[in-house]
């Protein structure tokens, strides 16, 4: 079972690299004064039709073969509304996935945030080719990885090289 928030930012962005997408967005925003975590998702993979739109939300459908059930974005849904969130999906083929859900910071059913550095790292590292812009927002504190602004500084120097993998490491330490 998928018990982090951390988790579904994975899968979720799985979703996206599986689709071809080149950018992802990725921006996760914890809101005191009003109780409430949002993660927002943005990529420009080969999108969906107004079907799938709704079928992927239902998790008796998956398009992968050999597995009847896609579970990921059902479980995102089902745990934003659990904890009296909101879900949204929306989509066109050829235009990437948009995806926002949402959690009431309070309620006994939001589960944690887990490893997410780790997930950032993955996530970068595994996919050299791939720009991710991740935002964190919490009260008047940001942080952004930005994988275009870091190419911009590293130049021919991929973003798996294993000193930047240690800098990144350090850098997520320091700041996230
Ligand atoms: N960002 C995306 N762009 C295009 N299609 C997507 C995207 N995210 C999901 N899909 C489509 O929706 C389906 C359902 O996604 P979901 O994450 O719910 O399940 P899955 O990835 O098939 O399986 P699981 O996540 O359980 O391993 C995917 O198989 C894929 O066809
Ligand atoms: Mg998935």
């Amino acid at each position: 079972m998928m018990d982090e928030i951390s988790s579904h930012i994975m899968d979720i962005a799985m979703n996206a690299i599986t689709a071809k997408a080149k950018n992802i967005e990725i921006a996760i925003a914890a809101d005191p004064k009003k109780a409430l975590l949002t993660l927002f998702f943005k990529d420009d993979g080969v999108g969906m039709d107004k079907n799938m739109v709704e079928k992927v939300q239902d998790p008796f459908f998956s398009t992968k073969t050999g597995k009847k059930v896609g579970l990921g974005i059902p479980l995102l849904k089902g745990t934003a509304e659990t904890t009296g969130g909101n879900f949204s999906l929306s989509s066109e083929p050829g235009q990437g996935v948009e995806i926002r859900a949402s959690f009431r910071l309070n309620h006994p059913d939001l589960p944690p945030m887990g490893k997410l550095k780790d997930t950032i790292l993955v996530l970068v590292a595994g996919n050299p080719d791939i720009d991710f812009m991740f935002k964190y927002t919490l009260y008047d504190k940001e942080f952004i990885f930005d994988t275009v602004a870091m190419r911009a500084i590293l130049g021919d120097v991929p973003l798996n090289d294993p000193e930047v993998v240690k800098f990144f490491i350090n850098y997520l330490d320091e700041n996230l």
